[in-house]
């Protein structure tokens, strides 16, 4: 199978997460765009979406699947996303897209958080994918050097790209994140950070991994 036919198999896998009546969290990027397809299906079933980006709101929306604003939804049962990196505890490095600020902020709202992924997104240690921060642009500099200092990575501005909310996305190399945790609250207090693609304390309950043998569900407890 194909890496895309992987992405396509848990998308459509991912509706059995769906909780009918309710209002379903919706991350952004490829394997989420087919979660969004085959969502549409099943749309009268559901009150509607809360979206993690502008891009994932206009697909959802020219689907017919209404999208609510995050402020008029107080929990949500679950968050259907993809990830660049995942590991054996459910952890996750995102923001490939660059939408991780909003991925926080509608994984945050739900009680479980589903992961869909093709098998290539699944890895030992994490950091072999750049590691994605939004920064406000004015921080970039110093967040740059604080990276260098703190963790020996090369964090570089993201060529020609503008988040939703209007920051830059650094790129950090060479890291190894074998502290998902510690090292996600570490940089989360830099001033100027918006948010670090390390999903630790907002990690995956499930991962539907797409692999050569069909879909793997693995649950982290
Ligand atoms: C978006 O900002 C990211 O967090 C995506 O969830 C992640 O990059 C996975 O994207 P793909 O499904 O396109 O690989």
């Amino acid at each position: 199978m194909t890496q895309d036919e992987l992405k396509a198999l848990v998308g459509r896998a991912a509706l059995a997460y769906v909780v009918p009546g309710t209002v379903v969290g919706v991350g952004t990027g490829s394997t989420v765009n087919c979660f969004i397809a085959a969502l549409a299906e099943i749309k009268h079933q559901i009150l509607g979406a809360v979206s993690s980006s502008v891009q994932s709101t206009a697909r959802l929306q020219a689907l017919g699947i209404p999208v609510l604003d995050a402020n008029q939804v107080e929990q949500i049962p679950v968050y259907i996303d993809g990830a660049d990196e995942i590991d054996h505890q459910g952890f996750m490095v995102k923001g490939g897209g660059a939408a991780l600020t909003r991925e926080k902020i509608v994984a945050d709202l739900a009680e479980r958080f589903v992961c869909i992924a093709d098998e290539s997104k699944r890895v030992a240690v994490m950091g072999r994918f750049p590691l994605p921060v939004e920064v406000i642009p004015m921080a970039a500099a110093q967040v740059t050097r604080r990276f260098a200092v703190a963790y020996g990575g090369t964090a570089s501005v993201r060529p020609g790209v503008t988040t939703d909310n209007g920051n830059l996305i650094l790129d950090v190399r060479g890291l190894a994140i074998t502290d998902p945790l510690a090292m996600e609250t570490e940089i989360n207090q830099w001033p100027g950070v918006v948010s670090v693609g390390i999903f630790a304390r907002l990690r995956a309950r499930v991962c539907l991994l797409g692999t050569a043998q069909g879909v793997q569900t693995l649950v982290f407890d």
